[in-house]
């Protein structure tokens, strides 16, 4: 079965929701693409205006983030069932940036991918090596470790759902993309891992995008490899460009 890839946007803390009906008016024409599933995750705030704005189109609307419980006292936080009842399909979930300014671990990242598939909302679990890690020749060690805790007591039909994003963080927000051969490689490394924990059916189906500096020009490559379905796109998702990586063939 062939996987249908999936693009999405990570819109990170920009866009006020004035802002963000904005861009989803000027990218709805340009993001059509039935072959695709087609993404955007967006700050809290604004994802009931995103929802309303991209009603009736192909995109679908993610949340950026997800707290572990139910309810109660987390002053800031959202819970799976806010996302759940206004029509949030995907979260993404342990980015690069929550780990490193947010105290964010596989660990809670894997509380976190067990309720989002008790509500229904896919995970797009983040990983990624640091530069220093990937000169010290241990980037695919650190990535197993990674997948590893974060899909713990995640059933394998669970897992056959579930969106991994590999983002080398030395890539991300630095106009700096890792080559297609670093990408494929990492991103075989991990379907690899998956069928390790669970069997080769479930690596066949689990989808991993590559995230990190992706734009028009580099994504064509990136997306025709044979272990990266698609794309976790920070910048280039806020500009028209995105329309083109959507349609990268
Ligand atoms: P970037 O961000 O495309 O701006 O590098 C990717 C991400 O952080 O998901």
């Amino acid at each position: 079965m062939a996987r249908k890839k999936i693009i999405a946007g990570n819109w990170k803390m920009n866009m006020t929701p004035s802002q963000a009906v904005k861009l989803v008016e000027t990218l709805k024409p340009l993001v059509v693409n039935d072959e695709v599933d087609v993404v955007f995750c967006v700050p809290a705030i604004d994802i009931i205006p995103v929802l309303e704005a991209a009603k009736g189109t192909n995109i679908q609307v993610g949340a950026e983030n997800m707290y572990f419980e139910e309810k109660g006292a987390f002053t800031g936080e959202i819970a799976p069932a806010m996302l759940e009842e206004v029509g949030v399909k995907y979260v993404v979930l342990g980015h690069s940036e929550r780990r490193q300014y947010f105290a964010e671990t596989s660990e809670t990242v894997n509380k976190k991918m067990l309720k989002a598939f008790e509500h229904g909302i896919t995970p797009i679990m983040c990983c990624g090596e640091s530069l220093e890690q990937r000169e010290q020749g241990i980037t695919m060690d650190w990535i197993r470790q990674q997948v590893k805790v974060g899909f713990q007591n995640v059933t394998a039909d669970q897992a056959k759902t579930a969106v991994i994003a590999y983002e080398p963080i030395w890539a991300i927000g630095t106009g700096k993309t890792a080559t297609t051969e670093q990408a494929q490689e990492v991103c075989a490394g991990i379907r690899q891992c998956i069928a390790e924990i669970y069997d080769e059916a479930t690596a066949a189906e689990i989808r991993i995008q590559y995230g990190g500096s992706v734009n028009a020009k580099t994504a064509p490559d990136l997306f025709a490899q044979a272990d990266i379905d698609g794309g976790l796109v920070g910048g280039a998702s806020l500009k028209e460009e995105f329309g083109q990586i959507v349609n990268y063939k």
